[in-house]
């Protein structure tokens, strides 16, 4: 049964989203998600051809270690320290070759979007930002794309909100899959997918319960062009901070 990304603070109450309370949220549980790669990501990525990925918000890397066993080479961005030493401490065990194939990356996206159209695919899993950081945070994540590369932007649904046993989010952080493809010009993108899609999961107290994702999966047109940057990709691992060019998520 798949989760229910919930990001309530300890006490149950969707506390602050900037970089202090999710490290809090971190601190104060050994672990926050379930360790499985998010269905969606699975559903999507499975058929792509490996290549460079961006995980945008990766939390403990669940998604990260999934794609790199699939031949990826993945740069996982996240706000919080805590997380990303979590996530790297955890590839590390599980597979240190595979956890070769993933760059860390201490990042905060909504001030500070990637530049540059390094990735063949930007997947952005739950990653709910308030609602006036949004247009930059999606436009940063729709230009990181590579041409030929897909853009996968995953959220709770604001319908979820109705019932009982839906994602603990505050309404203003969730999207509709028509609000994460509204910056994309038709003229460079095909949108493949922008819906909603119902999933069974459990609540936290264990009761199944069906959410709604919020999935946006467009193609970015235009054939892949092997750019300067792939050589240096090669050898990339390890863990780094700051912005998030494609110059510096090659590295
Ligand atoms: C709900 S969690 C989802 C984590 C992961 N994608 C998953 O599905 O398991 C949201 C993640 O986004 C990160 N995040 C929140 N705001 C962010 C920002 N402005 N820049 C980068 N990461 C951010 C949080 O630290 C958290 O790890």
């Amino acid at each position: 049964m798949d989760e229910i990304k919930d990001i309530d603070g300890p006490a149950g109450v969707a506390a602050g989203f900037d970089r202090e309370a999710w490290e809090e949220r971190y601190r104060t549980r050994s672990a926050l998600w379930s360790g499985r790669p998010n269905p969606q990501l699975v559903a999507e990525a499975a058929v792509l051809a490996p290549g460079r990925a961006l995980d945008a918000g990766c939390g403990e890397g669940a998604d990260a270690l999934w794609l790199a066993g699939r031949g990826w080479r993945v740069t996982a961005a996240d706000l919080a320290a805590t997380a990303l030493d979590r996530a790297a401490a955890r590839a590390a065990a599980a597979d240190p070759q595979l956890a070769d194939r993933i760059t860390w990356l201490r990042a905060d996206l909504g001030e500070r979007p990637p530049a540059g159209a390094g990735f063949e695919l930007v997947s952005a899993q739950y990653l709910h930002l308030p609602v006036e950081a949004r247009p930059a945070l999606f436009a940063g994540l729709a230009a990181a794309v590579a041409p030929g590369g897909t853009l996968l932007i995953v959220g709770h649904h604001p319908r979820d909100l109705a019932g009982g046993g839906g994602p603990r989010l505050l309404p203003e952080m969730l999207f509709t899959p028509e609000e994460a493809a509204a910056g994309l010009d038709p003229a460079d993108w095909q949108v493949r997918t922008a819906r909603t899609r119902p999933r069974r999961a459990e609540d936290r107290t264990g009761r199944p319960v069906t959410v709604h994702d919020a999935v946006l999966v467009a193609v970015r047109r235009g054939s892949a062009v092997a750019s300067p940057s792939d050589a240096l990709s090669d050898s990339a691992s390890g863990s780094a901070s700051g912005s998030l060019s494609g110059k510096d998520a090659a590295r």
